[in-house]
């Protein structure tokens, strides 16, 4: 199980060397979440048209290690954008990760941009 969650570190902007094309902006669904596949990894992208901003972090929640966090709802707590998994309601920043209903879980997030109506999110391979 800890293998698992091992596979996932938050990646910054300035760290990016490759930056996977995940679809185009039609393929996601406003305000709500998509999985999509990177290597061995599950990453869910959110396309938060109320903030205008795209978010990407890992997929599963590290509460009981399910890949479930493309399903929760988006929302923001004062200002801040979460996610809350679908299944027992931990809310996570998707600007840092922390975990904003229990701070001992967090979860990785990465950096996503937009180029020519194209998603790419931001790896550290
Ligand atoms: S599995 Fe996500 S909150 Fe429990």
């Amino acid at each position: 199980m800890l293998d698992v969650i091992q596979k996932y570190a938050s990646v910054v902007n300035s760290e990016v060397n490759n930056w996977f094309k995940a679809g185009t902006i039609d393929d996601f669904p406003e305000n709500s979440g998509a999985c999509v596949k990177y290597k061995d990894k599950q990453i869910a992208v959110f396309n938060f048209k109320q903030m205008d901003k795209w978010y990407a972090c890992q997929n599963l929640c590290p509460h009981k290690m399910e890949m479930v966090l493309s399903l929760g709802l988006i929302g923001d707590k004062n200002g801040i954008p979460k996610v809350a998994c679908p299944l027992h309601k931990k809310n996570f920043s998707l600007e840092d990760g922390s975990g904003l209903t229990d701070e001992s879980l967090r979860i990785a997030v990465y950096p996503v941009k937009i180029e020519d109506g194209n998603v790419y999110i931001g790896f550290l391979d």
